[in-house]
Formats: structure tokens, C-alpha cells, sequence
């Protein structure tokens, strides 16, 4: 069967700037897989390609074994959480999820209502329903676009850097919420530095160097028994500013 997304020799530059030069990957239904990387080395590209959101030079890229020709199809089969949340900031919490599902989904009234409410259970914010969320911690506002980019019932969950504007005990909180979408065996690919916390859930983890995977494998072939030399300097850099 063919695997949920696959990159094909997946090149992109900005100007002079190669940015991607050959990416191949492929991505399992049930994967969670680990992005990390020095910083410009791509990731965020990588990412933003996979959600449609930037066009390729050339190489190919598949959901589902059919080529992603139309950009707009593929919006709704892969949900992105960002960094910066991304919220509607003049939506309360329970409408950030309403409305969308009105008007993308064309949800009657009650029927979005019902599954805002079981999204708003799910990332542990149904008391927040009807603030706004210039009221919440950047936790919580995390969580809802989580809850948002759920609503859309993505097939894969694309998530550039989701904690890395918070402050370590939010940055676990929503950590949490992604670790229980992963028991729920919601494919999800995550861009982050964080490399300890999501080792704990990470099915793969892929390692890009200059817009190159250099490694990609199962968390415990990449962080304890590669020999890769560029992995090696990364990780032992990564370790040593996270003391
Ligand atoms: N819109 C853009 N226009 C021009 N150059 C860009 C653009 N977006 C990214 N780049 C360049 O592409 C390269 C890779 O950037 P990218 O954001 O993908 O890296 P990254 O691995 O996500 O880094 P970080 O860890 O800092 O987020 C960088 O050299 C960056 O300057
Ligand atoms: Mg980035």
C-alpha cells in the first residue's frame, strides 16, 4: 500500500539559495515523526511543502500514492499548528473552532457546536469556551490550534516548532496533548528542537542537514547507535545548550 505522504527527490531555493536538495521521505499511517536539524538547515521548509504552502522546483510529492498537483485539495488532509498559534484573535475560544467547521465543513450550528465541545475536552480547555484568547497562556493557546487544525479531521498533523515560544511547564502541557493524539495513532510530523520530550512518543525521528536528510530511522538508532558524523555534532551541540 502506498504511504500516506511521500517526498520524491523534492527540490526548492530561494533565488541562489537551495533551500531542499532531494528530499526523500516517507511518511506511514500511525507515524509520528521527529523533524530536527540545525536551524536553516530546511525543516520548516520541508514542512511548509508537505502542507501545500509553498511550491517546489522540481521532485514530487504524493498523499496516498496520487501526485499533490492542486495545492487546495490537499489544505484540509494535512492540519498545520504553528509556532505562533495562528488563532482568530476576535473569535472566542469555542468560535476559533465554530466557525471554520461552519464554513469550511458547512456544519449546521449544533452539530459544530457539539464538536467544538469535544475538542475543547479533548486538548483539556472546555472551561476556557467562551474567553478570548488574548486572556490565555501561550499553553493554552497552543492547545486550541491544535484543537482547530483537529477539527478539519486531518489525515496527517504537521507541527513547525509548537513549543518553542513557551516556557517549559506550558511547553509539557502541550506536549501532553500531542503525546495523547499520538496513543490515538494520529499521524503527526513535528519540526522542533525539543529533542528529550519528544523522544518519549516519536515513532521516526529525521535528521535534515542543508536541506538533506542525512538520517532517518527509529528514535534509538538516531539518538544512541548512528554513526553519523553531522547527527553526532548535532546532538552532542543540542545536548550541550540544553544544560
Ligand atoms: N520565504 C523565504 N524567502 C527566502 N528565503 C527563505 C524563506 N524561507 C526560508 N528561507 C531560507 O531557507 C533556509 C531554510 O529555512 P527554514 O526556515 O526552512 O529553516 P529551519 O530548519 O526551519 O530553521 P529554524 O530552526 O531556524 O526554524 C534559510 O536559509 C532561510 O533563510
Ligand atoms: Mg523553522
Amino acid at each position: 500500500m502506498a504511504a500516506l505522504i511521500a517526498m520524491r527527490d523534492v527540490k526548492k531555493s530561494y533565488g541562489e539559495n537551495v533551500v531542499l536538495n532531494g528530499i526523500n521521505l516517507e511518511v506511514e499511517k500511525g507515524d509520528i515523526v521527529a523533524i530536527i536539524g540545525s536551524s536553516g538547515s530546511g525543516k520548516s521548509t520541508m514542512v511548509r511543502c508537505i502542507a501545500g504552502l509553498e511550491d517546489i522546483q522540481s521532485g514530487k510529492i504524493f498523499l496516498r500514492g496520487e501526485e499533490i498537483i492542486d495545492r487546495n485539495s490537499v489544505v484540509h488532509s494535512i492540519g498545520m499548528v504553528f509556532q505562533n498559534f495562528h488563532l482568530f484573535p476576535h473569535y472566542t475560544v469555542e468560535e476559533n473552532i465554530i466557525k471554520p467547521l461552519r464554513t469550511v465543513k458547512k456544519m449546521d450550528l449544533k452539530a459544530a457546536k457539539e464538536k467544538s465541545e469535544e475538542l475543547l475536552r479533548k486538548v483539556r480547555l472546555s472551561e476556557s469556551a467562551r474567553q478570548y484568547p488574548s486572556t490565555m497562556s501561550g499553553g493554552q493557546k497552543q492547545r486550541l490550534a491544535i484543537a482547530r487544525a483537529l477539527a478539519m479531521n486531518p489525515e496527517i498533523l504537521v507541527f513547525d516548532e509548537p513549543t518553542s515560544s513557551l516556557d517549559p511547564e506550558l511547553a509539557h502541557e502541550v506536549f501532553r496533548t500531542i503525546k495523547d493524539l499520538a496513543t490515538e495513532g494520529q499521524t503527526m510530523l513535528i519540526v522542533t528542537h525539543q529533542i528529550n520530550a519528544v523522544s518519549h512518543f516519536a515513532t521516526r525521528v529525521a535528521f535534515l542537514d542543508s536541506g538533506i536528510i542525512e538520517a532517518d530511522g527509529a528514535c534509538k538508532e538516531i539518538f544512541e547507535n548512528s554513526d553519523n558524523q553531522k547527527l553526532k555534532q548535532f546532538l552532542a551541540m543540542v545536548e550541550f545548550n540544553t544544560i
